[in-house]
């Protein structure tokens, strides 16, 4: 083989690692794979025929771009998300343990009743009706896992219970536990779940739960090999019947990925499909998000929600979004307030970011593992 053919298999080599490795937000491992990559490219462009003078600067050019984004990643893993810190309890535990309040609760999110009702049921009636709940040996908390294609409101939801059960939410994102505090990964876990037991009732959401979890098979990163049993050890051990119940859920838009092991009983034993938007569902999320903008009068909401089937919450969002920003600059060029209408919510519809084939993939995996 070619030095040059050599040099650019493994410059391509690298390079898909590192995105791999992007992908699964294991920072580290992707910084190492963008550098050894430039690398590559780098020696790639030295061994390029001078007459290819073109394609000599382009790798050149590109080896760059990829040490650029080394740097950018190596910034990352210095620098926690300040948010986090920020706000987190416990003064020098603060860092990996954030807790939250989110200001949403359950009335700003359409539909996904089943959801909301199956939170209730676990989190706010047993504890409202106390006796009762004993008397028929109620679980309190547990595990939930909230599951489907993308923009569905899985997230929103997630951080609406808190905002409706008022209690001490815990968000973690696997990045959080995985690139940041490399080799700490497993004291995080433990003292994520520690701090959450310590309140009378707290919820802990892991938000894309396949990162942190995934199947086993696919697990390469020294990490994941020891983090992931003890996830699963530490949420196996949240006493439900006890003292300090604990609720977590978990959102996944990747089912498939995940390790079977995480939906045994006394894991995310409660799995609920959170799917597109129902006719009742998009036209509330057109009001939730349309409600205090300047609207055509003769705006009829239910007629355009009829045309969004297939589109997710997200995407509605967005179209709303889209228009208010088209009606603005419109304003500012007139001067007069100009009204939202029909003609600027059509064209900014597009189409559902959710495709036919997505789709049926979720409906089949609905049908064959979970219902
Ligand atoms: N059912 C809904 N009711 C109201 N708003 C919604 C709903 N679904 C989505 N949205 C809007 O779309 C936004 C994005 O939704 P969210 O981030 O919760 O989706 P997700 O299911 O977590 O997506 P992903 O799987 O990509 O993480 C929300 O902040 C909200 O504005
Ligand atoms: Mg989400």
């Amino acid at each position: 083989m070619s030095q040059l053919r050599f040099l650019i298999e493994n410059f391509e080599r690298a390079y898909g690692d590192a995105r791999e490795a992007e992908k699964r937000k294991e920072l580290q491992e992707a910084r190492r794979g963008f550098l050894q990559a430039a690398q590559f490219l780098f020696q790639a462009a030295a061994a390029t025929p001078e007459e290819d003078a073109k394609l000599r600067s382009q790798r050149k050019a590109n080896a760059q771009k990829l040490l650029d984004k080394a740097r950018t990643l190596r910034a990352q893993l210095e620098r926690p998300d300040p948010a986090l810190a920020a706000d987190a309890e416990g003064g020098e535990e603060a860092g990996f343990v954030a807790m939250e309040k989110p200001d949403v609760d359950f009335s700003l999110i359409a539909g996904l009743d089943e959801a909301k009702e199956q939170i209730r049921l676990r989190m706010i009636y047993p504890f409202q009706n106390n006796d009762l709940a004993n008397l028929y040996g109620i679980q309190r908390g547990g595990g939930m896992l909230l599951w489907g294609p993308p923009g569905t409101g899985k997230t929103l939801l997630a951080r609406a219970v808190a905002g409706e059960i008022k209690v001490p939410f815990f968000s973690v994102k696997p990045s959080e536990i995985m690139s940041k505090f490399v080799g700490e990964a497993e004291k995080n876990v433990q003292k994520l779940f520690e701090t959450a037991r310590q309140q009378p009732l707290s919820v802990i959401f892991i938000d894309e739960v396949e990162a942190l979890v995934p199947r086993r098979a696919e697990t390469q990163s020294n990490v994941m090999t020891r983090v992931v049993p003890q996830i699963l050890a530490e949420l196996e051990g949240v006493d439900s019947a006890g003292k300090n119940p604990l609720m977590f859920i978990g959102a996944t838009n990747e089912p498939w990925s995940l390790d079977p092991a995480v939906t045994r009983p006394g894991r995310f034993d409660v799995k609920v499909y959170v799917g597109l938007p129902d006719q009742p569902a998009r036209l509330k999320i057109l009001q939730l998000n349309l409600d205090k903008r300047p609207l055509a009068p003769e705006l009829d909401l239910e007629d355009f929600a009829l045309k969004l089937d297939g589109f997710s919450g997200a995407d509605i969002r967005n179209i709303c979004q889209t228009a208010a920003q088209k009606a603005f600059l419109e304003a500012l060029n007139t001067g007069a307030t100009v009204p939202i209408d029909r003609d600027a919510l059509e064209a900014a519809r597009g189409r559902p970011s959710v495709s036919p084939n997505d789709l049926e993939r979720f409906e089949a995996y609905r049908a064959q593992s979970w219902s």
